[in-house]
């Protein structure tokens, strides 16, 4: 191959945009620390919102869902795949990597390592399948044996988020009952589990002693995208293409509700998944 021809290919695979997918809006919270972090590359943001809330399915379904959408974004030419999704990552992500030959990155991790950095006693607000998985507390003891972890499963946060239901009194009420456990543990730490919740800043924050840190696992799955792109020479150094919004639902819901974070009424897709056969063993 001429060194030219060598070049041409490295521009197109750095011009491929990254996959970034999430049951719902939550994901927009790792889509802004993507834009802050890594403004050039270009990005398709799935939303499985037919399919929402993921953090009270099994893990079956979680595994099988990821598949799909990760089939139809190679079908897209991705380069990279950034779950937005802690219910995935925490759930699946082994097995995705294991099927699947491209970079897909997930933010427990991540979010563990900077946790053990800033406290030693850590609480994890998370859904459901998330807390119920300890995926979260084998990351940080992974990292710092010596830290305490408590999680708990909130799982009323993703559908009064996805109702837009921010500022519901009912929602600060719920909040306090989840919370509760967690104030009684003395937590120096809060890691949001899923990436919902940052969208309840004001409410958490409200609801908590002002020297508890808080912890968005979404700043530092950017960081890791960041490293990973530059350490495989797949950076942009083009201007990107605008950001691709797909959903399996409503396109309306999707777009009027994702305004208030991106601060624009983004134009939206509806799309079908390609099915994809489960492996022999879990067809049984
Ligand atoms: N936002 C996702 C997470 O981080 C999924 C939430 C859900 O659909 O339950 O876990």
């Amino acid at each position: 191959m001429s060194n030219e021809q060598i070049l041409t290919l490295k521009a197109e695979a750095q011009r491929r945009p990254i996959g970034v997918f999430d049951s719902g809006v939550g994901g927009l919270t790792v889509l802004r620390e993507l834009y802050r972090q890594l403004p050039n590359e270009s990005i398709i943001y799935f939303a499985d919102t037919a399919r929402l809330p993921y953090g009270t399915r099994s893990a079956e379904e979680i595994l099988q869902f990821g598949r799909e959408i990760i089939s139809w974004m190679i079908q897209q030419e991705v380069k990279m795949i950034v779950l937005a999704c802690n219910t995935t990552d925490a759930l699946a992500l082994s097995t995705l990597r294991e099927e699947f030959d491209l970079p897909i990155l997930g933010l427990i991790l991540p979010g563990a390592r900077v946790a053990v950095q800033q406290g030693s006693r850590l609480g994890v607000i998370a859904t459901p399948a998330t807390a119920a998985s300890n995926a979260y507390r084998h990351a940080i003891l992974e990292v710092q044996p010596t830290a305490q972890v408590w999680q708990v499963g909130c799982p009323e946060f993703v559908p009064l988020v996805e109702q837009n239901r921010l500022y519901d009194p009912y929602t600060k009420e719920v909040a306090k009952q989840y919370l509760a456990p967690l104030l009684e543990q003395q937590i120096d730490t809060l890691i949001y589990g899923c990436t919902h919740y940052p969208h309840l800043a004001p409410v958490l924050r409200e609801l908590l002693p002002l020297h508890i840190w808080f912890v968005d696992p979404a700043k530092h799955v950017a960081t890791a995208a960041a490293q990973e792109l530059d350490l495989i020479g797949e950076l942009n150094t083009f201007p990107p293409l605008p950001t691709r919004f797909c959903v399996s639902g409503c396109q309306q819901q999707f777009a009027s509700l994702s305004l208030q974070w991106l601060g624009f009424t983004p134009a939206v897709e509806k799309v079908s998944l390609p099915t994809v056969a489960l492996s022999p063993l879990e067809s049984h």
